[in-house]
């Protein structure tokens, strides 16, 4: 035996090596196809889910979040297809070649991506089991997802305009409002949205406030008595812009979008814009004062500069980041999968928000290059980060209210831009309360 080891050792070794030698080149690339299968992106803490949710919810997306706007095409959600083609549209060096795709596919993704093009059949794409499993409200979502050209019914081309001359308003309040919600119109003219010179709360220079409310038609009859309300409100206070689409939840974002074009066309020189629901209340002389100031440091900044002006990027209200997709399908703010996957760009909460006007421009521009989505504080956030802006977050900025205990104590507002949430009646009452809180507080 051992001799015949020793005769044949070295022949052994000769055979064995090739052996061997593969069997480690062998486990090298097993380690390695496993450590690249088992590499995850480094895990961005979940600070926020978006609301409707509730925490630590077992219906969580089941992958880590993504970055948000990946480059890679993430086939399974329709958002992230349209948004690609639309992507390779707008920027065919960087993200492919879009008339390298078979004509088809390609008019269908521009046309739905970013185009409107109303006239044209819905998106629904051909795996057809993928849409019918949405829910009703996501069906109709994605049935009108491409179009979003929308007439007026009523509008209001003089609301910036005196004596013939465009003005520029200090602050154009745009409120997204519904065609029942009367009182809450009145309440707000009489309160936080008065048209017209606002004083400031410490600087005496105050500013022209202009107040405008975004409405989409009620789903039945077009001549019922709520429209001849409406029709008669609109005009005695001029300030009713109504366009005729539904107005459903998920069609909010076509009141974003719709605004942005009305914008352009009628007030574009108004120097900030505040966009918010009729269910806030707005400290609007603390808001002016506010405002006031950045821009004249604005004004400053340009000055000492020598820049021509090149407009100010102001986007501030309740920064909510890394929030992800609500999954929970009995809410109203439910995302399948299958249209939307990946995490939430840093948006800020809709209740209220502020921007400058050269960013409203570049926002309307921008929006054609971003597919629509049915959440509107979301979708806002999307073309900002397509913009390359981010939102600043300010704390006066309560779209989830002060702490129960503090909200009858007038003192407890006195750092409060908006708070969420507030009906008519409360309006009116804390309008009265909050007079003179620098006397008092
Ligand atoms: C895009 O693809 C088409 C067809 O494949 C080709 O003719 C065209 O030159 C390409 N364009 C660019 C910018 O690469
Ligand atoms: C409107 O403009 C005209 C001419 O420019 C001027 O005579 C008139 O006083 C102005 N009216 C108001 C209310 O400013
Ligand atoms: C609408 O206004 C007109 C006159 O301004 C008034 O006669 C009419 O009663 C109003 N209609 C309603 C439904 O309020
Ligand atoms: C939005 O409005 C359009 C036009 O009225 C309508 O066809 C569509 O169903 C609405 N979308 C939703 C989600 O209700
Ligand atoms: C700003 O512009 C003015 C006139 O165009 C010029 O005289 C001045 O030197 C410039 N200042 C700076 C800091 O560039």
């Amino acid at each position: 035996m051992g001799k015949f080891c020793k005769c044949n050792g070295r022949l052994l070794c000769m055979c064995l090596l090739p052996f061997m030698m593969t069997g480690h080149l062998l486990v090298y690339i097993l380690v390695t196809i496993f450590v690249t299968i088992s590499y995850a992106p480094p895990k961005i803490p979940v600070h926020f889910i978006a609301p409707g949710s509730t925490a630590n919810s077992a219906k969580m997306p089941p992958h880590p979040l993504n970055p948000f706007w990946n480059l890679r095409l993430i086939d399974t959600a329709l958002w992230n297809r349209l948004q690609h083609g639309c992507d390779r549209l707008y920027n065919p060096i960087l993200r492919g070649n879009a008339s390298g795709m078979p004509q088809q596919s390609k008019t269908k993704l521009l046309s739905a991506g970013c185009m409107s093009d109303c006239t044209s059949e819905a998106v629904l794409d051909t795996k057809e089991n993928e849409v019918k499993s949405m829910s009703d409200q996501m069906r109709a979502f994605v049935s009108s997802m491409h179009c979003r050209e929308y007439p007026y019914i009523i509008n209001q081309p003089g609301l910036c305009y005196s004596n013939e001359t465009l003005d520029s308003p200090l602050l154009l309040m745009a409120i997204k409002s519904q065609l029942g919600n009367f009182e809450n119109r009145q309440a707000i003219r009489e309160t936080w949205g008065r048209s017209g010179h606002v004083s400031g709360e410490f600087n005496v220079k105050g500013g022209l406030v202009r107040t405008v409310f975004l409405l989409g038609k009620q789903e039945s009859k077009p001549n019922s008595k709520l429209h001849v309300l409406l029709d008669n409100e609109s005009r005695k206070y001029g300030d009713i812009l109504l366009w005729d689409f539904k107005d459903t939840f998920f069609n909010l974002t076509l009141k974003d979008v719709l605004f942005w074009r009305w914008f352009e066309q009628y007030c574009p020189k108004a120097i900030f814009v505040f966009k918010g629901d009729d269910d806030v209340f707005v400290r609007t002389d603390a808001l002016v004062d506010y405002l006031n100031k950045q821009w004249e440091e604005h004004s400053l900044w340009l000055h000492y500069t020598n820049e021509t002006d090149k407009g100010m990027d102001l986007f501030m209200g309740e920064v909510i980041n890394y929030a992800s997709p609500n999954r929970d399908p009995s809410t109203k703010y439910f995302i399948p999968q299958s249209f939307y996957q990946g995490a939430y760009p840093a948006y800020a909460g809709g209740g209220g928000v502020v921007y400058s006007g050269s960013l409203a421009l570049r926002l309307k521009h921008v929006s054609e290059q971003v597919s629509l989505f049915p959440i509107d504080d979301v979708y806002l956030g999307m073309c900002l980060r397509k913009l390359g802006v981010a939102p600043s977050h300010h704390p006066g900025f309560l779209t989830f209210d002060l702490p129960f205990m503090q909200r009858g104590n007038p003192c407890a507002y006195k750092s409060v831009l908006l708070v969420h949430r507030r009906n008519p009646r409360e309006m009116i009452a804390l309008w009265k309360h909050l007079r003179n809180l620098r006397m008092r507080c």
